[in-house]
């Protein structure tokens, strides 16, 4: 196949920060993607419906004229979430999903749950009004090997928290692991996934090639080959399970290749394609509409775009890197070749 037609493709997990870095990174997703789900860990985290309006209306003003682009806003669950709030910022349109961040998980999670067990009230009133709950799928703890995370999270807070609340629709964020991928199938249509192209295209392998690769350093960090494989099985199957998230994270470059370095992939300029690279190279570029454009709003109940846009096999340059302010952000593949372009939306 020389070139793919889709309808244009949507990512369920993304970071835009805010200030300078949003406005130089919201337009290479909204020149990919016809809406994005927009993660609410800024400082301060994004715990109102007013604070999620105001960013939603910042983001906004990042696009560039005549894109169409959506943004979808998420509030960050802390142990003072009130149910109340949530549920009025979901009726009124502006969350349309939860975000689970464990306490010290990852990049601004120190105002994540402490106690999970505490949110009880939140999920039952997230289940009645069927507002999805995304996880950041790791158990920490200074006891916990960063490798077993995701594993002990399912066996300790998922299966639990479905056992209390088996109608919770629920989106298990950036999967890493076949324990990951299993658990989902397992489970009914309210249980899904997000699957990164970092995860799909690497191992642990790459993170050490060489020499330490900063810039490959994510949360949850990228496991050994067998998950590797596990992911690209599933997000490569067309099961309805399994959707695209970026999480595309930028971090400017003094942060990444620091002493103790920030993590996060920055795969927004070149998403699409990374993806596209895994579906090729596994013969399954016939169900990459299903992963990329209709899996995600499926879940989440809106309707696909219906504008087309069409990749073509034809190689580009990735941009090296991308200035802001006195620093820049060294995007995936940067300065190198990728296979696929976009050529065109109808
Ligand atoms: C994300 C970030 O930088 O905000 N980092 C990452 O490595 N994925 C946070 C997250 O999704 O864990
Ligand atoms: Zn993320």
């Amino acid at each position: 196949m020389t070139s793919l037609t889709i309808r244009r493709p949507v990512d369920l997990h993304v970071h835009f920060r805010d200030g300078a870095v949003l406005r130089q990174v919201v337009p290479y997703t909204a020149r990919q993607f016809a809406r994005a789900i927009v993660m609410p860990n800024l400082v301060p985290p994004v715990t109102t419906a007013k604070m999620a309006a105001d960013y939603r209306s910042r983001i906004l003003a990042a696009v560039p004229e005549g894109q169409d682009f959506v943004p979808m806003m998420t509030c960050y669950l802390t142990d003072h979430t009130d149910p109340a709030d949530l549920v009025a910022g979901y009726r009124d349109g502006i969350f349309v999903a939860a975000k689970l961040y464990p306490a010290h998980a990852t990049t601004n999670a120190q105002h994540g749950v402490s106690s999970i067990d505490r949110l009880d009230p939140v999920f039952a009133a997230m289940s009645e009004h069927g507002i999805p709950l995304l996880t950041h799928g790791e158990l920490v703890g200074p006891h916990v090997d960063i490798f077993d995370r995701e594993k002990l999270f399912i066996d300790q807070v998922l299966i639990p928290v479905l056992e209390r609340f088996p109608q919770l629709r629920l989106v298990m964020e950036h999967i890493t692991t076949q324990e990951g991928a299993e658990f989902v199938a397992s489970r009914g249509a309210n249980v899904a996934a997000t699957i990164t192209p970092q995860h799909l295209l690497y191992n642990r392998n790459a993170l050490f090639e060489g020499g330490l690769r900063p810039h490959l350093y994510c949360l949850p960090v990228l496991k050994r080959a067998r998950h590797q494989v596990a992911l690209r099985a599933a997000a490569t199957s067309g099961s309805a399970h399994y959707f695209l998230g970026t999480d595309t994270a930028p971090h400017v470059k003094r942060l990444k290749e620091a002493d103790c370095g920030c993590a996060g992939v920055f795969s927004a300029p070149v998403a699409v394609e990374a993806y596209l690279k895994v579906f090729d190279e596994d013969g399954a570029l016939d169900r990459f509409e299903a992963f990329a454009s209709l899996n995600g709003p499926a879940f989440y109940g809106f309707a696909p775009s219906e504008t087309r846009v069409t990749y073509s096999k034809a190689p580009h340059v990735v941009e090296a890197s991308i200035a802001v302010e006195n620093d820049e952000i060294i995007p995936l593949f940067g300065g190198t070749s990728v296979d696929w372009t976009l050529q065109q939306q109808l």
